[in-house]
């Protein structure tokens, strides 16, 4: 196979900002989406510096990106459709691509050394499966993932319903962060050790779609369907639509019965994603800020939907049905299903006296002086990929694992390869038990999760706090 460089010089769509927080604007109010679909023969996706302005005031932020751009470009197919793209490695180090909450063969998941041989700077790898699912996923390095990823080698996978609910547009809202310097550059402390064993390496510089907070503008009447992702290497959003009423439809890409949200407010932990319909019932003229409140430090604004002149499109809200049709995951057998446990200890402010790694066991303290191991799944650090796997499962059985956060922090655990239902969180069980591939424990909590262990061959288990993940947080399971 030749290795074709550069999406751009095969004419491949390029999304600015503008066009990416807002495309089909100008387009058709009315088309059901309007982002342009990545070539359906094999994309050509190129990894390799760039130079992007995040922050006006501030210089030009040298960065790392898929195809030039941040996010990377967008990859989307129909369901049942065949996902292609080849990446070719223009980085000075070796890379992977995980197409994160995309089930697919394990040779497809992007982890190095566990489902394929990294790829060195020069080469390419060939990245092709069906999208089984429908959803919003997202594809990013599995390998060095807290710089790389956090450079900005992230970009959006879509995968379109046979029968996408009727709405009038789509916005694609990408959250990240950034520690900057004053002159836009990246901090380069990757791996800190206050990092590490804390929360994770937090960023001084929220962006949404690559860019600082602002506007998003929409028109009365309209209906969107937003697709929220959250790229952060570990900061937790709470995006509070205060007033708006958006109903979810779907969260990490997995469809769930339409419903509010409590106190109008969305929580994502690093990696996950959710789908929102929301209909715009303010006036022309109108304006409504979204913020996020997570951390104690009072609301942070992340945009402000503006509304045009313009007459409302409808008067009444949309009456089309909005609930997504199932994807075709297998429902695990809760009473047959085999329990596991799984026990998260570690961090500053734990109480973790020892852990094993690499097959020796260790104090907490010289494990992190001497291995910078500041975290373990049940009394195991993670090594690399190539460790002992933590469980074997049998292919085909239901498990459910109750997982605890015996930790100080909060821990979007994430599984690869399967989707699980979240049954309960500290016995109380969760509505419509969501279909999720990342699920936000919160300090102290035990969750309990369900899935068939259906897809054959080694996959991670692991913090997707990705310096908590570096530093211990990770597991690898064997499906067989
Ligand atoms: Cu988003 Cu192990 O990955
Ligand atoms: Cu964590």
């Amino acid at each position: 196979m030749t290795i074709r460089r550069g999406a751009q010089r095969l004419g491949l769509p390029r999304l600015d900002r503008r066009q990416f927080l807002a495309a089909g604007a100008s387009v058709s109010l009315m088309g059901l989406c309007a982002f342009p679909r990545a070539a359906a023969a094999a994309t050509a996706i190129t990894a390799g510096p760039a130079s992007i302005t995040l922050d006006p005031e501030r210089g030009a932020t040298p960065v790392l990106a898929y195809g030039g751009q941040v996010p990377g470009p967008l990859l989307r197919v129909r369901q049942g459709e065949r996902l292609q793209f080849e990446l070719h490695n223009d980085l000075d180090e070796a890379t992977t691509v995980h197409c994160h909450g995309m089930r697919m063969p394990n040779p497809m998941d992007g982890v190095p050394f566990l489902t394929q041989e990294p790829i060195e700077p020069g080469t390419s790898f060939l990245y092709d499966f069906d999208a089984v699912d429908a959803g919003t996923f997202w594809y990013h390095p599995h390998l060095r993932t807290t710089e790389q990823l956090d450079r900005g080698l992230y970009g959006v996978i879509v995968v379109d319903e046979p029968e996408p609910p009727r709405v009038d547009r789509e916005l694609l809202l990408v959250l990240d962060d950034w520690r900057l310097k004053d002159d836009g550059t990246i901090h380069e402390d990757f791996g800190h050790r206050h990092d590490l064993s804390h929360e994770g390496r937090m960023g001084n510089f929220v962006t949404v779609n690559s860019a600082a907070p602002g506007d998003v503008a929409v028109r009365a009447g309209e209906r969107l369907r937003l697709r929220l992702l959250n790229v952060a290497n570990a900061r937790v959003f709470a995006v509070n639509f205060g007033g708006l009423s958006p109903q979810v439809i779907a969260y990490d890409g997995q469809p769930v019965a339409p419903h509010g949200l409590a106190d109008d407010r969305l929580l994502l932990g690093s990696a996950m994603r959710a789908d929102l319909i929301l209909d715009m019932t303010g006036q022309p003229g109108d304006s409504h800020a979204v913020r996020d409140d997570y951390y104690g430090d009072g609301p942070q604004g992340l945009f402000t939907f503006r509304y045009s002149q313009d007459a409302p499109l409808r008067d009444a809200p949309l009456e089309a049905p909005i609930e997504l049709a199932a994807n075709p995951i297998p429902e695990p057998d809760l009473q047959e299903a085999e329990t596991q446990e799984v026990l998260i200890e570690g961090g500053a402010r734990g109480f973790m006296e020892e852990a094993s790694f690499r097959g020796e066991v260790y104090p907490a303290r010289k494990l992190w002086r001497e291995h910078r191991k500041a975290w373990a799944l049940n009394g195991v650090a993670f090594d690399s990929p190539l460790m002992e796997p933590m469980f074997t499962l049998s292919l085909g059985r239901s498990y459910r694992w109750v997982i605890r956060n015996d930790t100080g922090w909060d821990h979007p655990m994430h599984l690869h390869g399967h989707a699980f239902r979240l049954l309960s969180r500290n016995g109380t069980p969760v509505p419509r038990r969501p279909w999720l591939d990342t699920v936000l424990m919160h300090l102290d909590e035990t969750v309990e999760i369900a899935f068939v262990a259906d897809n054959p061959g080694g996959w991670l288990f692991h913090c997707h706090i990705l310096e908590h993940h570096e530093a211990g947080m990770g597991a690898v399971i064997k499906v067989a």
